[in-house]
């Protein structure tokens, strides 16, 4: 896709400004004095974080960036290469040579959604959702104009069959491809090529938020649709909110290309110049020290573990209520009800025995043909997991 088929003009006049401003305008000595003060407790670090490889100054990290005042800045370049060299390792295969140039630092996946929703959608744009799906992408693709074609979710995740049949219009469509959001499910590789195909002949933006593909259990990953797309259609999300913690609020988008990548940059800056500095250094030392890898490595057998022990729990005291899902990924899994049932009458009920449920309604736009409940089991050890599904028993059989 061009860049004219964004919608920001205003965004591609600050792009020019920001691609002239490679030399510090006006503030030079104001930055000089900075370095100064803080040379002697981070001149080391400054000199690793060299800017981007285009020849400008570097600043330290009490700065706007490395960058000159007026340039936006995508977020450190040790982090960026660091996630990029993860990428390509575990997630983007095939991402092309050269991808720590199109990642971009933002402030979790919420920001790149915003994010697209002021650059990709113009008001009464359509966009293709999961229905249940992601409540909090709707809402953004809904805040800036765009006007919702909830797509039905079947055990592969979007059935995207029913999207080209009834939604051809669809501007952009926003999905979860490696685990559907929230009920499961993985798109298969054919579905992928499929709709890389109709994105490209529709001229169709994807967006592919891969918020928690770190966290499979079982099977191998399919490859990503940012990592398929041979036309720059796919606009990747990743976040560090479920593998490591979502206060840190950083998340990572890889742009098509360097033009795209380019305004994204400027449009991030123009919403909140830039990502904490401090926290995406010492994000980079904690992956590039091995603690991260380490990390994941030990939170995947403990959820895998506890996954287990909710599913054996469900099967041995729940199984005349519920159907379930039997994820292989992911923080939580979708039960189903097998009789009718009052969902929020279930949630308070549950609520008044210190168990938090989600009800799947809330994540619904028209259908409500599968109700259910979202149970969370990643934070829970395997003992409280077993205290919760006994009184969760309890208050099924209270209200039945
Ligand atoms: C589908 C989906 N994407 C992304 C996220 C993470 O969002 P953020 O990176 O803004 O914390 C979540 C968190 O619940 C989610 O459910």
């Amino acid at each position: 896709m061009r860049i004219s088929e964004c919608n920001w003009p205003q965004v591609e006049q600050y792009l020019r400004k920001d691609d002239r401003a490679i030399l510090p305008l006006g503030s030079t000595e104001q930055h000089a004095q900075l370095s100064l003060s803080v040379d002697s407790i981070l001149s080391e670090r400054v000199a690793t974080e060299a800017a981007e490889p285009l020849g400008i100054p570097v600043f330290p990290v009490v700065a706007y960036g490395l960058t000159p005042y007026f340039t936006a800045y995508p977020g450190s370049i040790s982090l960026r290469t660091e996630t990029y060299i993860r990428l390509v390792r575990d997630i983007l295969d095939g991402m092309r040579a050269q991808g720590f140039r199109r990642i971009l630092i933002v402030n979790g996946t919420q920001q790149a959604l915003t994010l697209c929703a002021q650059s990709l959608l113009q008001t009464g744009d359509r966009f293709w959702i999961d229905d249940p799906g992601y409540v909090n992408a709707r809402a953004v693709f809904t805040l800036y104009g765009g006007k919702p074609c909830p797509i039905p979710v079947t055990a592969d995740g979007m059935d995207i069959d029913y999207a080209f049949q009834h939604f051809p219009e669809g501007r952009l469509a926003y999905l979860t491809p490696s685990h559907q959001d929230p009920v499961g499910g993985t798109l298969p590789l054919a579905q992928r090529l499929r709709l890389l195909t109709w994105a490209r002949d529709h001229r169709q933006w994807l967006i592919e938020d891969d918020y928690d593909s770190e966290l499979r259990y079982r099977g191998k990953p399919i490859p990503s649709l940012q990592g398929l797309d041979t036309h720059g259609n796919v606009i990747y999300i990743g976040t560090f909110s479920k593998v490591l913690f979502p206060a840190l609020r950083v998340a990572y988008m890889v742009l098509p290309d360097r033009e795209i990548f380019q305004a994204f940059k400027a449009l991030k800056a123009l919403n909140d110049r830039q990502t904490a500095l401090t926290d995406q250094l010492i994000l980079t030392d904690f992956i590039k020290e091995g603690y991260f890898h380490r990390h994941l490595r030990k939170m995947r057998a403990v959820y895998s573990s506890r996954l287990q022990c909710l599913l054996d729990e469900l099967r041995a005291h729940l199984s005349d209520f519920l159907s379930f899902t039997d994820p292989s990924a992911g923080m939580h899994l979708a039960a189903f009800f097998k009789k009718p049932m009052d969902e929020e009458r279930l949630i308070l009920a549950a609520a008044a025995r210190g168990l938090v449920l989600h009800g799947l309604r809330d994540y619904t736009i028209d259908r409500y043909d599968r109700p259910g409940i979202l149970l969370g089991y990643a934070s829970f050890s395997e003992e409280k997991i077993r205290v919760a599904v006994s009184a969760l028993k309890e208050v099924f059989q209270a209200i039945s």
